[in-house]
């Protein structure tokens, strides 16, 4: 089944949990939707997990298109979201439209996520005007690092807990489409989901939310040694690529690998008058 707006607004409205996965590229694409993920993110993540930077921060427009396209081209049925990279909709309502667009355009995503709350409101519901669904997200927002002080679990106090619930009520009400809430205290994840008429997507959000999402190379235990405590590693596949790259490594040297069925054959008299 094809998911669309319409889909992920009846799996709330059903209590059917949505699954939501990172893709940056073709392949890793067809294989998240085959395996049945409802939604698909082009995350701006892929600064740190494809681009090897510190931060999300030096993301470009450009990365977002191009590995967005790819995903597109790898995707039937999951629903596909494309990340807004930073400063490409903080600038002006006027930039979020245009940039929101190009990623529609050129990247053929299908929504369009930014982090903020009624802050963006006018930017939300400008984008959504130009008929281009929006994924709001709040709580840790990583391209506000700086101004955060850091990754840490957001709205934990009873003042910061209240401006989380009223910037949910804004983005929805702004006409976002679906809710990412990430590093969220889980009780206060839910309440914003019983709040919301919307989906609510969590990452380090509990299981109140209407839906999860995580970075596949995160679940997959293929990026780096550090891991947060909202991930659950599904699969050691990091550790099978490694052995399998050593075992190709050792089988390339020992003179093991090509065999003689992975390699041409052209008759020995064609071969003689070449001498
Ligand atoms: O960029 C990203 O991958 C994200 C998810 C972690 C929600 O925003």
């Amino acid at each position: 089944m094809k998911h669309t707006v319409v889909t992920i607004q009846k799996a709330k409205e059903q209590g059917e949990k949505l699954a939501m996965l990172t893709a940056y590229d073709y392949s890793m694409a067809k294989l998240i939707d085959e395996a049945g993920i409802d939604m698909v993110l082009v995350g701006d993540s892929l600064g740190m997990v494809m681009l090897g930077y510190e931060d999300t921060l030096s993301v470009t427009m450009e990365d977002m298109i191009h590995h967005t396209a790819a995903v597109s081209r790898g995707i039937k049925n999951a629903f596909l979201v494309a990340d807004m990279p930073f400063l490409s909709y903080q600038t002006s309502v006027y930039d979020a439209v245009c940039n929101a667009g190009r990623l529609i355009k050129e990247g053929r995503a299908e929504a369009v996520k930014l982090e903020g709350g009624s802050a963006f409101a006018e930017h939300i519901r400008a984008i959504t005007n130009a008929s281009i669904p929006v994924v709001a997200h709040l709580g840790l927002t990583p391209q506000s690092f700086h101004s955060l002080g850091g990754f840490k679990v957001q709205g934990k106090s009873e003042q910061a807990a209240k401006k989380l619930i009223e910037d949910a009520k804004a983005v929805e009400e702004a006409g976002a489409v679906a809710l990412v809430l990430e590093c969220v205290p889980a009780k206060l994840a839910e309440l914003v989901t019983k709040k919301l008429h919307i989906p609510t997507i969590g990452i380090g959000a509990g299981a109140g939310c209407d839906g999860q999402v995580l970075v596949y190379q995160d679940m997959l235990a293929m990026f780096g040694d550090f891991k947060p405590k909202f991930v659950k590693r599904f699969g050691e596949v990091g550790a099978v690529m490694k052995e399998a790259f050593q075992t190709y490594s050792q089988e390339v040297k020992a003179g093991v690998f090509p065999a003689a069925e992975h390699t041409f054959q052209i008759d020995d008299d064609v071969i003689e008058k070449l001498y």
